[in-house]
């Protein structure tokens, strides 16, 4: 029997995250930069959607939120709010059938209030007809602000209390964690945000209280599978402590 030469173990990386959120931002600057209309950069931003849902089901990322629309967007121009909500309904209509066929589950977080009823209605189609699929669970943030979602959990609260339902002191982070709209879903332990911008935007403030943020400096339309695989590597090098001593 030959014995194995004795090498020194490399330090092993921790494991994949399990849930993956990502601020697709920089579309504008980036159709701005080739002198297009910031429609092309959105158009462009689905197309990397689409690519990165494909990558990250191969990778067995469990979960992938994506923000896709926020509740203070609505202040920009009412062309630009007319077309992501074409592309929208776009996506629903040309990639619905393909996302279900690849087992993907979607769910749409955000306020529903407020949306026209025809987007209302294909949201809620997407969710229907992929609700048996068990493979990555694909969750868009869609009119969706953190802080709306996290008034809204507590006006839940707030009307069990009122009913006489649950006590004030009945109310614990688990209570919480379960009246927001991604209830069931674990906390998401890498966020990905594109374009060079290092601020957290209004997404998910509860949910990411302790997770690993990586920056990218290029623009969303320009992300691709490498960059989402070296987002994962960094995530998977760094060493979480929540709160604790590290070892
Ligand atoms: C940020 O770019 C991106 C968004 C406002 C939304 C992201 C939307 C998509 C990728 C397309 C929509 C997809 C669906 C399925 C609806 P920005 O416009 O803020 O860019 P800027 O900061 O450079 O102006």
């Amino acid at each position: 029997m030959t014995s194995q030469p004795i090498t020194e173990a490399a330090e092993p990386d921790g494991p994949p995250p399990r849930h993956v959120a990502i601020i697709m931002d920089g579309n504008g600057r980036w159709a701005k930069q080739r002198g297009l209309p910031r429609y092309e950069g959105h158009r462009r931003g689905v197309d990397v959607l689409r690519k990165i849902v494909q990558h990250a089901g191969e990778r067995r990322i469990k979960y992938l939120t994506l923000f896709s629309f926020s509740s203070e967007n609505w202040t920009r121009p009412e062309s630009e709010i007319r077309d992501l909500f074409n592309l929208l309904r776009r996506f629903v209509k040309n990639d619905l059938a393909d996302l279900a066929r690849n087992n993907v589950h979607i769910t749409v977080i955000g306020a529903r209030a407020g949306l026209p009823a025809d987007i209302a209605g294909l949201i809620d189609k997407a969710e229907v007809d992929t609700s048996d699929n068990d493979g990555l669970k694909l969750i868009v943030a869609f009119n969706y602000g953190a802080r709306d979602e996290i008034v809204r959990a507590v006006q839940r609260l707030a009307a069990r209390v009122a009913a006489g339902d649950l006590a004030p002191e009945e109310i614990d982070i688990d209570l919480m964690s379960d009246a927001m709209d991604t209830a069931g879903v674990p906390d998401p332990d890498l966020v990905i945000r594109t374009s060079g911008e290092q601020r957290i935007s209004n997404f998910l403030l509860w949910q990411s209280a302790y997770s690993e943020f990586v920056f990218v400096s290029g623009y969303w339309p320009d992300f691709d599978e490498r960059e989402f695989d070296a987002a994962v590597s960094e995530y998977s090098r760094r060493e979480r402590r929540y709160g604790a001593v590290g070892g």
